[in-house]
C-alpha cells in the first residue's frame, strides 16, 4: 500500500519511509511506538560507525578526542533543531526519568516550606514522582491537577485554581502516553509564568508525533527520549542556558562547571549521541518536499508525518469504537495518535498476548501513567491495552489489529 498525504506543502510517502526502517522487514505490526519505536537504519549505521572509528574521550590534544567533542556538539545542535531550542541549553542523560530527577533535585534546593509544586494526574510517573519526592524533601506542598475522567481532558481551568504566587514549578505533559491527550501547555505555561513559576514539560510522548517548538509551548524545561522518535536509548532535557546557569546540581569537582555540561554525569555515550544526530537528520527527511535548514525540514517533515499518522489513527479509533464489546478510554480532539482500550471481560494482558501471538505489538498495563490508571480505577484489572500509531504504521496494519480484536470478541 502506498498512502500519500498531500496538500499544498506536504508529501509523505509511507512506503519510502518504511524502507528506512530495516527492522520492519521482520513483519510485526508495531503499535508499540509509545513504548519505543524501531530505529531508523541510518541511526544504526551512525552508532556503528562511531563505535568502529578512532574516537577517544573528549580532549583537544589528539584527533580522536576532538572527534568526541564534535560528536557531542553536533548532537546538541541536532536536538536544538528538533525542538527549537538553544544548543547551549541541551543537556543529555540516560533517560527522561533520570534527567527529571536531576533537574527536580537541583530546583528543590531552592525551595522552602510553603512553596508549591503542581503536578498532574494525567502524566507519566516520570514527571510526577520526582517532583513529589523533591517536594517531600524540601517541605514544599504538592498540588494535583485532575483530568476529567469522562473526556480525558486536562483543562486549563484546573490550573487557575492551583497556580498562585507560592507556585515554584508546574510539571505537565505535552501529551499523555496513555490516551494521547494534549493539554494546552502554552496556556498553562502562561498562567505559571504570570506568578513567576517555572514550567517543566514532559515531551517524551509528544515529540514522536508533532513538530515541537519549546518556546511557543512556554516550556522552561522540555524533556524527551530519543528512543521514542527513531533514535537510541538516550534522553535530553532542554532549557534556556541562563536558567541552567542559575542552578547547581550535585557534580564531581573536576567535571565541567559550565552549562550544559555541569548537568551531565560522567563520560557521554558518544555512539548514542551520534545516533541522536542521525535520528534528527532522519526525521528531517520524512517529507520528500521538505527544504531549507534542518530545523525547517524537521518542522515540515514532522507536520506531514503527523497528518499521516492522524489519518491512520482515525481508522484505528473508529474501528475500535465500532466494536460493541470494546471500551475505548476517552481523549479529547487534538490528541496524539495513541489510544487505550479494553476488550470485553478480558484482562488487558490477555488481550495484548493474543494480539502479540498474531505479530501485532500492543502494550498492556499502566505504562507508568500510574495516577491516570489509579484515578480511572483500572489498576486492579491490570490497566488497559494501548495502541499507538507512528509514521511507519499503515492502514493494512490497522486492519490487521482490528481483525485480531474482532476475533477476540
Ligand atoms: C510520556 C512519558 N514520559 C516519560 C517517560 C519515561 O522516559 P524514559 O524511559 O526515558 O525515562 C515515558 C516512557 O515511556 C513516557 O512515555
Amino acid at each position: 500500500m502506498t498512502l500519500t498525504v498531500l496538500n499544498e506543502r506536504m508529501t509523505f510517502d509511507v512506503q519510502r519511509v518504511r524502507a528506512l526502517y530495516p527492522a520492519l522487514g521482520e513483519g510485526f505490526a508495531h503499535f508499540d511506538g509509545a513504548g519505543g519505536t524501531l530505529v531508523a537504519g541510518s541511526v544504526t549505521d551512525a552508532i556503528a560507525a562511531t563505535l568502529r572509528a578512532a574516537i577517544g574521550n573528549t580532549t583537544t590534544v589528539f584527533t580522536p578526542g576532538r572527534r568526541a567533542i564534535e560528536i557531542v556538539a553536533q548532537a546538541r545542535v541536532a536536538v536544538a533543531d528538533l525542538l527549537g531550542a538553544d544548543p547551549a541549553g541541551v543537556v543529555f542523560g540516560p533517560s527522561a526519568t533520570s534527567l527529571t530527577y536531576r533537574v527536580s533535585r537541583a530546583l528543590a534546593d531552592t525551595w522552602r516550606p510553603g512553596d508549591e509544586v503542581v503536578v498532574s494526574r494525567l502524566d507519566h510517573d516520570a514527571n510526577v514522582r520526582p517532583w513529589v519526592q523533591a517536594a517531600g524533601r524540601s517541605g514544599a506542598t504538592v498540588r494535583w491537577a485532575p483530568f476529567e475522567p469522562s473526556t480525558g481532558a486536562l483543562p486549563v481551568s484546573a490550573y487557575r485554581e492551583l497556580v498562585n504566587e507560592r507556585t515554584r514549578v508546574v510539571a505537565l505533559t505535552a501529551a499523555s502516553n496513555a490516551i494521547g491527550t494534549r493539554p494546552d501547555v502554552a496556556a498553562i505555561a502562561a498562567l505559571a509564568h504570570s506568578v513567576g513559576a517555572l514550567v517543566y514539560v514532559d515531551g517524551v510522548h509528544a515529540t514522536a508525533h508533532l513538530p515541537v517548538d519549546v518556546r511557543a509551548l512556554g516550556a522552561d524545561f522540555y524533556v524527551t527520549s530519543a528512543y521514542k522518535w527513531s533514535g537510541p536509548h538516550i534522553a535530553t532535557c532542554v532549557a534556556d542556558p541562563g536558567l541552567l546557569e542559575s542552578l547547581w546540581p550535585d557534580k564531581l569537582n573536576p567535571s565541567p562547571n559550565e552549562v550544559p555540561e555541569r548537568f551531565e554525569l560522567g563520560t557521554p555515550s558518544f555512539e548514542l549521541l551520534s545516533g541522536v544526530t542521525a535520528a534528527v537528520d532522519h526525521l528531517s527527511t520524512l517529507d520528500d518536499a521538505a527544504a531549507g535548514s534542518r530545523r525547517s525540514r524537521v518542522l515540515t517533515s514532522m507536520g506531514s508525518a503527523h497528518a499521516y499518522q492522524m489519518d491512520v489513527f482515525g481508522s484505528l479509533l473508529s474501528g475500535l469504537q465500532a466494536l460493541p464489546s470494546v471500551r475505548v478510554l476517552p481523549a479529547p480532539a487534538g490528541r496524539c495518535p495513541t489510544v487505550s482500550f479494553l476488550v470485553g471481560d478480558a484482562l488487558p494482558a490477555q488481550t495484548a498476548l493474543a494480539l502479540g501471538d498474531q505479530g501485532v505489538c500492543v502494550f498492556a498495563g499502566d505504562y507508568y501513567a500510574w495516577e491516570y490508571f489509579e484515578a480511572m480505577g483500572l489498576h486492579p484489572r491490570g490497566g488497559a491495552v494501548r495502541a499507538s500509531v507512528y509514521h511507519y504504521n499503515t492502514l493494512e496494519e490497522v486492519s490487521r489489529l482490528l481483525d485480531c480484536v474482532k476475533r477476540l470478541v
